[in-house]
């Protein structure tokens, strides 16, 4: 099948076996972290989603991850791409690092991105506070061409560290927020629509993003709940506008690389009291 502008109801392995192959752009998505039966501390309250079983046997959960990821891979056109937000977790000590199973799959890891939340859901003192989480950017390759094209420079500018806090203003337990999603759509298709998945779509908001940006979209949750919560919230997509143009105007080239050099600006050497962020940001 090839879905389009579709919210379904339904185990994301299930639904995205019946997708044709080759038919996505672009793909964004939070899936469960297999964190749920543990205490984080009184800071954040604990995730607990309403049919998700989010505590299940780590090699379980990784194999799964890797299914799907794959089954992603075969639904995508070569020379796309899928963004893949996950974070380090720690098991009586031992730390588990996303690219443990990332690099089972058949993706390309094209980048590690770092998600600055500033905020810490845990604040004991075993390790230093954890306020970041990762952003993978998965990439299909054109006939075995892993480097593929660049992207614009008012997106490239942006840098690998984001900092955004988490959503706040929404009734689902791990919503990721707006500028997320629409960072990632108009960075990667630039001005062009495309059709955009999240397998794992929770309150919608990549696809409220994608739809936004005028790109068609598909989401999965096995929560019938959530699916009629993001359902509801696409349909006012337009109280939704404001963010998006925020977002996008922090996509500018102030000066180019040329300008800066000639004027003796930052041009990416270190300079005693200059920091990349403040002079290109
Ligand atoms: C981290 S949340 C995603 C939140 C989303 N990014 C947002 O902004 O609202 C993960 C979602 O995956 C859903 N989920 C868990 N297991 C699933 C499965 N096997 N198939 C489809 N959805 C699943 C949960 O119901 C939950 O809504």
């Amino acid at each position: 099948m090839k879905p389009k502008d579709q919210i379904i109801k339904g185990d994301a392995i299930n639904i995205l076996k019946k997708i044709d192959s080759d038919f996505i752009d672009l793909g964004i998505t939070s899936p469960p972290y297999n964190k749920g039966g543990k205490h984080k501390g009184w800071l954040v309250k604990n995730v607990k989603y309403n049919i998700a079983n989010d505590n299940i046997p780590e090699e379980v959960y990784q194999e799964q991850q890797i299914k799907v990821l794959d089954e992603i891979f075969r639904i995508t056109k070569p020379g796309g791409s899928f963004f893949y937000n996950h974070k380090t977790r720690w098991v009586r000590g031992q730390m588990i690092h996303p690219m443990e199973w990332l690099q089972k799959t058949k993706w390309t890891v094209r980048q590690e991105i770092i998600w600055d939340r500033m905020i810490a859901a845990n604040i004991r003192g075993w390790r230093f506070w954890q306020i970041d989480e990762r952003i993978y950017w998965l990439y299909k390759p054109i006939n075995n061409n892993k480097i593929g094209e660049e992207l614009k420079s008012k997106h490239a500018l942006l840098t690998s560290i984001w900092r955004f806090p988490p959503e706040r203003k929404n009734g689902h337990p791990a919503p990721f927020p707006l500028l997320l999603p629409i960072r990632i759509i108009y960075s990667v298709l630039n001005n062009k629509s495309g059709v955009v998945l999240d397998p794992y779509v929770g309150s919608g908001t990549t696809c409220l993003a994608a739809k936004l940006l005028g790109s068609n979209y598909i989401g999965i949750d096995i929560s019938r709940e959530y699916v009629k919560d993001a359902e509801n919230r696409l349909k006012n997509y337009l109280n939704y506008k404001r963010i998006a143009e925020e977002e996008i105007s922090k996509h500018i080239v102030e000066k180019t690389f040329a300008d800066r050099k000639k004027n003796n600006g930052n041009t990416g050497k270190f300079r005693k009291g200059v920091t990349i962020q403040s002079k290109l940001l």
